[in-house]
């Protein structure tokens, strides 16, 4: 349990399954290409009020390990705005102090986009006011699997015994390995599922789900959020205090 976390109305962590983008399209008569677009209008709200509420990590779920199931049309119209963003805003984000990483398998990812990846990575990484990790081919199965196979590659060599596989150990072999467990989980769109996001990391974490589209959460609805989060008390199995 990270210090102090029982007791703290705001969370240091919050993770957002950002959902809705082709629904929010759709009821305008849009394709669902402009919903994404308007979505990446979202994140940067949300990226810019972080700080200002206190939040120090942000993850946000920006491509699944299941999005592949998409038509290609779709899929490719998405990667061309995670590459627009990641061109564009680069410089914004050293300026404001934000750390940005990545998670995910990236070998399937194009090689001027895993470029790119490792580019804002590099420019970034002084930030300091708040860390954004975006999840791309990110499932928590894989990472799950990932983890296991690691490990049983280092047992296998030698390098580790079998019984030195703790949760400590395991947690230190997935993509999150230097990032905390997140506090709190959003998913927008009003879908109250987890679709294979982080699930080792969020066996503890609070769950709000927001009833907008992802392209229509602002501030105020990230406020209203993080409110319903700081009303829970939670319990991490013992007795309440
Ligand atoms: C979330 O919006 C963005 C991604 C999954 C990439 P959706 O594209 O899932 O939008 P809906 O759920 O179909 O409305
Ligand atoms: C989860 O949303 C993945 C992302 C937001 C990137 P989906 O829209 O893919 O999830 P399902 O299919 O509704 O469960
Ligand atoms: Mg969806």
């Amino acid at each position: 349990m990270p210090d102090g976390s029982r007791t703290r109305p705001t969370p240091r962590h919050v993770a957002i399954v950002m959902d809705g983008n082709g629904r929010w399209a759709a009821n305008r008569g849009l394709a669902r290409l402009e919903g994404h677009r308007r979505g990446a209008d979202a994140v940067r709200r949300v990226v810019e009020a972080c700080p200002d509420f206190g939040v120090e990590t942000l993850t946000l779920f920006a491509f699944s390990t299941e999005n592949w199931s998409r038509p290609p049309s779709e899929i490719s119209g998405l990667m061309t705005l995670f590459r627009r963003y990641l061109r564009r805003d680069a410089a914004e984000l050293v300026e404001k102090g934000v750390r940005v990483r990545f998670i995910g398998d990236r070998a399937p990812l194009a090689p001027d986009i895993r470029a790119l990846m490792e580019s804002v990575e590099a420019q970034t990484v002084g930030g300091e006011r708040l860390t954004v990790v975006i999840a791309i081919n990110y499932g928590g199965r894989a990472d799950i699997a990932r983890a296991a196979r690691r490990l049983a590659a280092e047992v296998a060599s030698g390098r580790r015994a079998a019984d030195d596989i703790d949760e400590a150990a395991f947690g230190a072999a997935l993509f999150t390995a230097d990032v905390a467990d997140p506090d709190l989980v959003i998913r927008t769109s009003g879908e109250q599922r987890i679709s294979n996001f982080l699930l080792w990391q969020a066996a503890y974490a609070e769950f709000v789900f927001a009833p907008e589209f992802w392209p229509d959460f602002d501030r105020d609805a990230f406020a209203r959020a993080l409110s319903a989060y700081g009303a829970r008390e939670r319990r991490f199995g013992a007795l309440a205090e």
